[in-house]
């Protein structure tokens, strides 16, 4: 019987409540957020689409003791007041509400035994990572952001745009922080099987242009629609599924790495019990520099909130 938690029923929680419902991947739901009412009518318009998709699955409101033998709890929480800051356009603007937050939804985590992987979607994603980890105590592997899982997908989308193929033709990844400084690390690229700085040359693809877009695509949804959600619910669903059925397979995730003592995406191996091992990518040196930059600065933003 697989179980999972969603806390944060806002549009990203609902939106991935949704689509895990229709993947028909977890037998029940325990869905958590302030809102009582909001909650209660998520649950209730979830329980409408049961007659008419397939399978069937159980859902649960507001009970923390329900995720005792939960797979996983997803973290949607935020304040979409303050996700966007359309000056800084920074992401770490919601980090001294949402510390806040997490603390309480820690202390409720600290009184079940749950023993699954602890998904972090709440922004800012890395240092929302870290600081759920400190708060909960749960191993640094069980504690997981979608990092730039997101973006990696936004960078396919806007590659795929560029050489005329799917999204599905392309490879690589979007590393660091999911936020300004993640950088596309283009040796990790190909298009269609081929390297992406190879193709790109051929095709007079402008490789700068594809990694602008996957870093600001956020802000255009944010400013045009006033939150995102299918993207990164997409993402979330996709981490679930590998971690829920012990895929072990190769995701840029959010995870706590010992070389910069914080949170921030490389790509790693998942499996049900979270981060199975580090890949091992051999990075240019221009795009380790870039790392430890995201490091860095991830560091030093969440120094200046959390201390
Ligand atoms: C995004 O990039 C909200 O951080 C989330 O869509």
């Amino acid at each position: 019987m697989r179980k999972v938690g969603i806390i944060g029923m806002g549009h990203v929680g609902s939106a991935i409540a949704h689509a895990l419902v229709q993947e028909g991947t977890f037998d029940e739901y325990v869905l958590i957020d302030t809102k009582v009412e909001k909650v209660r009518a998520e649950a209730l318009d979830l329980e409408d689409a049961l007659a008419n998709q397939n399978g069937s699955y159980k859902i649960t409101v507001n009970d923390y003791a329900a995720l005792d033998d939960a797979d996983l709890v997803i973290s949607a929480l935020g304040h979409i007041a303050l996700q966007y800051n359309s000056v800084s356009k920074d992401r770490f603007t919601e980090l001294p509400y949402n510390v806040e937050q997490v603390q309480k939804v820690a202390t409720q985590l600290k009184k079940t035994s749950f023993a699954g992987v602890l998904v972090v979607i709440t922004n800012p994603c890395d240092a929302i990572s870290a600081f759920y980890q400190k708060e909960t105590g749960y191993p640094v592997e069980r504690v997981i952001g979608t990092g730039t899982l997101l973006d990696t997908a936004r960078m396919r989308a806007a590659a795929g745009q560029a050489f005329a193929v799917s999204p599905k033709s392309v490879a690589g990844y979007n590393l660091g922080e999911h936020g300004n400084t993640q950088f596309t690390a283009w040796s990790t690229g190909s298009v269609m099987g081929q390297p992406a700085l190879q193709m790109a040359e051929a095709a007079g693809v402008d490789l700068a242009e594809i990694e602008k877009a996957s870093i600001v695509r956020g802000n255009d949804v944010f400013d045009a629609k006033g939150y995102t959600s299918y993207g990164i619910a997409a993402a979330a669903v996709r981490l679930a599924k590998v971690i829920v059925s012990d895929a072990h397979e190769e995701l840029p995730v959010s995870h706590y790495q010992e070389a910069f003592g914080t949170y921030l995406s490389t790509p790693a191996i998942v499996g049900r019990q979270g981060i199975v091992a580090e890949s091992s990518w051999t990075l240019s040196s221009d795009e380790k520099e870039k790392l430890a930059a995201s490091a860095k600065s991830i560091s030093e933003k969440f120094s200046e909130v959390v201390g």
